[in-house]
């Protein structure tokens, strides 16, 4: 059991300086488990060694590959996905909805069984997007209730092709998809309703994948086998953005975030700061294994309320927690429409963000999809619950360097799955904040 932590944060003075991030997580995952399901030896550096990637690395170890790192350099020893077994205990995968749903495409493939399971919030997410897809392709699925949720026990093998359509934009499903595609025999092809995060397709080709993009269709044809890569992952563009939201915020400050991670599936907040006539530079971007990354300059300034909704919804869809705390600060009514899937997350982040900044004193209105808030507020310092959600923590955490007074974050253990050294980056920037 993970001992209960708090978030101290007292109201800030200016924030300077020039900061990296830890790497990405999303691609931390995607390196380890297609470094595993290659043959050969996967090298990462600036691998993201938090708790979401440290289980899913515990469980590949558990189907049969070697992991071996120094620091952030990351070794993965494997003979391919043909060579995994299975697994003796059920593969935890804490609080990572990636690394299970990741998992899960992977295993489809694999002809023995295997049990994955979770902690109290990834075992209220809904795992029946992953399955149903991963059924029709021929692997057999158990989970509980209709939103199928964790535990879960699949058999794969003798995968057929399919032709999906997705229903939600969602990179997990997608991924699971072409994890399980790459392994039956025929061309998967996959209809997305718009684009989420596409480091999977932008991955799979450095470990020898082929696969077909057409606009928002993806082909993949099967059986492959992956080869080792080599890949730097750059800083995670979801961690720097409590970074930028407080040096926006906090007046008289200026931030740069260096080797940033500027996919522009990730990167939609910089569109929602600059639509909010926030000042922030971006540049130079350079292209490193397929993904651009950069460097961002942000400078303090007012900011102007705005409506967000549609396709920009899945490229922003970690950051708009954000939004809700800069939206607050505003002048005007800012409205968020079309983001139901943040009902979906590690929690219900329309209502525990609303919950923790209401009790702050913001005027926040949840809608069934969104919210509607009217800003400028004062904020107050209060006592908060994270709720076991790494994102609620860091940002009620930027809204407390706003506040007049102490603000205190109880359950901010959780911030250790995504951003392991939050509190030390931004007090290197001058902010008031501990973990305790
Ligand atoms: C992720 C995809 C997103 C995101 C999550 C990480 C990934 O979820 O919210 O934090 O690494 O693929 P969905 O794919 O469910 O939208």
């Amino acid at each position: 059991m993970t001992r209960r932590r708090r978030l101290i944060v007292g109201p800030s003075g200016p924030l300077h300086g020039v900061c990296e991030v830890p790497g990405d997580k999303s691609l931390s995952h995607r390196v380890a488990l297609f470094g595993a399901m290659a043959s050969g030896v996967t090298e990462a550096r600036n691998f993201l060694m938090a708790e979401d990637c440290l289980r899913l690395l515990a469980a590949v170890e558990a189907l049969g590959c070697r992991v071996e790192h120094e620091g952030a350099h990351l070794r993965i020893h494997s003979e391919g996905v043909e060579a995994w077994h299975a697994p003796a205990d059920v593969l935890d995968c804490g609080n990572s909805g990636t690394a299970m749903r990741l998992l899960l495409g992977a295993l489809a493939g694999r002809p023995f069984t295997a049990t994955l399971d979770g902690d109290e919030s990834l075992r209220t997410r809904p795992m029946g997007r992953v399955a149903e897809p991963l059924r029709l392709l021929g692997a057999e699925i158990s989970c509980a209730g209709d939103k199928c949720v964790p535990p879960l026990t699949i058999t794969g093998g003798n995968l057929r092709p399919i032709t999906y359509d997705l229903p939600v934009a969602s990179a997990q499903v997608k991924s699971a998809i072409l994890l399980a595609g790459l392994q039956a025999e025929g061309t998967t092809v996959l209809n997305q309703p718009s684009l989420s995060r596409d480091h999977t397709e932008r991955l799979l080709p450095a470990f020898g994948a082929r696969l077909t993009i057409d606009g928002l269709a993806i082909s993949i044809s099967g059986p492959q086998s992956l080869h080792r890569a080599s890949i730097n992952v750059p800083g995670d563009f979801s961690s720097a953005a409590y970074l930028l939201a407080a040096a926006v915020l906090v007046p008289s400050s200026e931030v740069v975030v260096e080797n940033l991670g500027l996919n522009h599936t990730r990167s939609g907040l910089l569109e929602i700061l600059a639509a909010m006539r926030a000042d922030v530079r971006v540049g130079p971007v350079v292209s490193v294994g397929g993904e651009p990354r950069g460097d961002v300059t942000i400078v303090s300034g007012p900011l102007r309320a705005i409506e967000v909704s549609g396709e920009i919804i899945p490229r922003a869809i970690d950051e708009l927690p954000l939004l809700a705390v800069l939206a607050t600060q505003a002048q005007g009514e800012t409205v968020l429409r079309d983001a139901a899937e943040l009902r979906v997350k590690e929690s219900d982040r329309l209502e525990s963000v609303a919950a923790g900044l209401t009790a702050m004193g913001a005027k926040i209105r949840v809608l069934d999809d969104g919210w509607v808030i009217t800003g400028p507020t004062p904020l107050h310092g209060a006592t908060l619950d994270a709720g076991l959600d790494h994102r609620v923590a860091m940002t009620l955490a930027v809204a407390g360097l706003l506040a007049d007074g102490e603000t205190i974050i109880d359950g901010a253990q959780a911030v250790a799955t995504s951003f392991p050294g939050f509190a030390a980056v931004l007090s290197s920037l001058g902010a008031q904040v501990t973990m305790q």
